[in-house]
């Protein structure tokens, strides 16, 4: 693979030195000169990036949000100088329809080859589509699971923010949701039980289904490092969830988390059992920073914190490995009910997309940039019409697009 972008992060690249040139000749930096350092000189010119993407689209409204998103990212290259280049990469039914397979071996290598992946969305109808009378590692979902497991994508994001222009979609009463949270549920996304061995047995002629739930202390301690990593940057506070009063593997995870948490001493530490989460994030979701959980307990705790913000095409996330790659993709699912429609909000896709500028290619004025265009939009009362309330004005697909990249300023 290639250099990743946190070692190259302030490599000199051409489009770069174009954009340096012309300031250089400029009349405000030589009427200036003398006051100029040259590291301020440097710091222009090295602050512009080539980023190379791939793109997985995708089924249903895959292909429709991704556009947006790349729109978006081009209009930071536009006003920030960085440069986006993308390679198109089949993955679910798209790749079944053409290759057979849900994802092949070229398709990961090229992924791979890349210094961040950004996806749509894939899969279609579970009931009506041919994709899924084929057996289960043929179906779209296992294109999704390979590709995960291929770039060693173990640490998963998912932010679930209430914004206030949106509070009226949000399910919970006025004195629950206050002044609105902003959590992040960071999930172990290659081990556990969804990774074990399984297998279905007849045992004196009653079947009988095994499936193993695994964790070893490396596994837990590079998502715990992550997730105290992210708390750093946020509000310094972190919430394990196990099942410790149960688990083997649930006490290993309190063991290692608690080790880990040692070597952050301005972040504080609570542990929780995935039931009484369960019932404290719709009671009261304010007191959560960043919540670190096991593959199935996150699994079903982020679509639970999902639901509470109100609308999934509003919710981004990452996928992470030990480096600074990922894959970045909305929350929600190829919404085969409004493919084609040119309805679906892009803004999960688009937010996805500032994740990576943040995580993978350490832009965070960019990221802010973004996020901040989404909110402007918000504000202005464009609305998808999943998020669509009284008096707002509806906009489809590409108009939201447009509005949020016209939005990007420096
Ligand atoms: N990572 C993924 O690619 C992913 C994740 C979840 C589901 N899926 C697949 O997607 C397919 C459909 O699954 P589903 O219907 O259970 O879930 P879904 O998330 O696709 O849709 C659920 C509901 O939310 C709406 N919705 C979703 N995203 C939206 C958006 N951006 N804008 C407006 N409305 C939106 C849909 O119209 C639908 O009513 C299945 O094949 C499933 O396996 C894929």
């Amino acid at each position: 693979m290639r250099p990743l972008p946190s070692e190259t992060a302030k490599i000199r690249t051409d489009a770069g030195f174009a954009r340096f040139v012309p300031w250089v000749r400029s009349r405000k930096f030589l009427e200036n000169f003398r006051e100029i350092s040259m590291d301020s000189i440097f710091d222009e010119w090295r602050h512009t990036m080539k980023c190379n993407l791939a793109v997985i689209s995708g089924d249903g409204i895959g292909p429709e949000i991704v556009a947006e998103a790349k729109k978006v990212l081009d209009a930071v290259g536009t006003v920030y100088g960085h440069e986006f280049s993308y390679t198109e990469v089949l993955m679910g039914g798209c790749s079944i329809d053409v290759h057979g397979v849900p994802l092949t071996d070229e398709a990961i290598e090229t992924a791979k080859a890349a210094d961040a992946v950004l996806m749509g969305s894939i899969g279609g109808n579970t009931s009506t589509s041919p994709w899924y009378k084929l057996p289960p590692d043929k179906r779209p979902e296992a294109g999704l699971l390979k590709l995960r497991k291929s770039l060693n994508l173990f640490a998963n994001l998912r932010p679930a923010v209430l914004y206030e222009e949106l509070k009226g979609a949000c399910p919970l009463k006025e004195e629950i949701m206050k002044d609105g949270f902003d959590m992040m549920i960071m999930r172990e996304l290659t081990g556990g039980l969804y990774f074990g061995e399984r297998k279905t047995v007849e045992e004196n002629g009653v079947l009988t289904a095994y499936d193993s739930l695994t964790y070893n202390e490396k596994e837990i301690r590079r998502i715990a490092r992550r997730a105290f990593d992210i708390a750093m940057k946020r509000k310094k506070k972190v919430t394990s969830v196990d099942k410790a009063n149960v688990l083997d593997s649930s006490r290993l995870w309190r063991k290692v988390v608690e080790e880990v948490a040692k070597d952050y001493p301005e972040v504080a530490l609570e542990h929780m059992l995935v039931d009484s989460c369960a019932m404290q994030l719709v009671k009261n979701p304010c007191q959560f920073d960043v919540i670190l959980t096991e593959n199935m307990f996150g699994d079903i705790l982020s679509d639970e914190a999902s639901m509470v913000t109100g609308s999934l095409g509003m919710l981004s996330s990452a996928s992470l490995n030990e480096t600074k790659f990922g894959l970045y993709e909305p929350s929600g699912g190829s919404a085969p009910d409004i493919a084609g429609k040119g309805i679906a909000n892009p803004i999960a896709t688009i937010l996805s997309a500032a994740m990576m500028l943040r995580y993978t290619f350490d832009l965070d004025k960019e990221a802010d940039a973004v996020e901040a265009a989404v909110k402007k939009v918000l504000e202005k009362g464009y609305r998808t019409i999943d998020i669509m309330s009284e008096g707002k004005q509806q906009v489809g697909t590409k108009e939201m697009g447009d509005l949020i990249a016209a939005e990007i300023k420096n």
